[in-house]
């Protein structure tokens, strides 16, 4: 169940609160290692596209200050303050100085690959033809923290259905800008740029996954990732690939960013999943950005009942 909330924007000072009193100090470190062998079900047969992609979304009242468990939003002030964005800099209170006057306009998304009708769609393009709606969704991050924010998105599976998969498609590859003059962190040459994400062609029609293009009624602003980014609130927050230039149908699976720079530490799922640490720390328990004591992490963020179904039969512990 959606609601479509454009317009109602909740006033910025509701949810200005507190500011955190310790901030995190973990960096996501990388290590070269050799690729764990990743144990893949076959989950679609033939390009199959998903009809039933599992339970209705998580429904609080349009404007609620809460998600659906009760949990306060965190503050506009820490969400756009506190930002993992590497293609600026890896210092998280850094990001939002850095990326102040990175220019998201004009700007075009091109989607391609294995479809019947690709298109190349300018940022006023995909605001006119995909209206969004307000989706307040738990992020946790697979560093250890978390936040609670609304969105302002559209199903991926609305832009999927207008080019049309062929039959071929198994997966979706999304890629980030890649600009070194204007982004000074890809003059680190440790990581191979561009920033890359995929998700498996079910996992991209689950009508939890959407693009972003606002957040708190607002345009996102360069540190969210704006334009236009991905939010797949099941998964770890890099899943969730910022200022998307491309999206590509593909039949294979797509080595992403984290897996080519930190293969036995970040695998293609990177499902949230307490019981499941990542190899230099534990994943059971998480900082809620703006409280003082750590909370249990849950399994898939508090997605279990909606995406449990599109992983039946599949060892979790070996898909990480
Ligand atoms: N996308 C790009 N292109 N570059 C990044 O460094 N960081 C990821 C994800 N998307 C990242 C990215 C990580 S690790 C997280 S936790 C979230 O963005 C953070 O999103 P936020 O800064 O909007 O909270």
């Amino acid at each position: 169940m959606t609601r479509n909330t454009a317009p109602e924007i909740t006033p910025e000072k509701l949810y200005t609160s507190r500011r955190e009193f310790i901030r995190a100090l973990g960096v996501a470190g990388v290590s070269a290692a050799v690729l764990a062998a990743c144990q893949e079900k076959p989950f679609l047969q033939g390009g199959e596209i998903p009809t039933d992609t599992g339970a209705a979304v998580p429904s609080p009242q349009a404007g609620s200050t809460t998600d659906e468990f009760g949990d306060t939003l965190t503050s506009y002030d820490d969400v756009i303050r506190y930002n993992n964005y590497y293609e600026f800099t890896t210092d998280k209170e850094g990001v939002a100085r850095l990326a102040k006057n990175f220019q998201t306009s004009p700007w075009e998304v091109q989607i391609g690959g294995l479809v019947e009708k690709p298109s190349t769609l300018s940022i006023d393009e995909i605001r006119r033809r995909y209206p969004t709606e307000e989706r307040i969704y738990r992020m946790r991050c697979v560093e250890g923290w978390s936040m609670v924010i609304p969105w302002q998105g559209f199903p991926l599976a609305a832009l999927l259905e207008d080019v049309q998969p062929t039959s071929d498609a198994k997966y979706v590859r999304f890629e980030s800008i890649f600009d070194p003059k204007e982004l000074p962190g890809q003059k680190n040459k440790y990581f191979p740029w561009p920033y890359v994400e995929g998700l498996r062609l079910d996992e991209a029609y689950h009508d939890l996954t959407i693009l972003a293009t606002g957040l708190y009624g607002k345009d996102l602003l360069p540190q969210n990732g704006a334009p236009v980014r991905l939010v797949v609130p099941w998964k770890y927050g890099f899943k969730s690939i910022k200022s998307i230039t491309k999206i590509d149908l593909v039949s294979e699976m797509p080595v992403s960013l984290w897996m080519e720079s930190a293969p036995n530490e970040y695998g293609f799922y990177a499902n949230v999943n307490p019981e499941v640490d990542h190899p230099r720390w534990s994943q059971a328990t998480e900082r809620r950005i703006g409280e003082l004591s750590r909370r249990a992490s849950l399994m898939f963020n508090g997605y279990e009942q909606e995406v449990t179904n599109i992983y039946e039969g599949m060892d979790l512990t070996k898909n990480f």
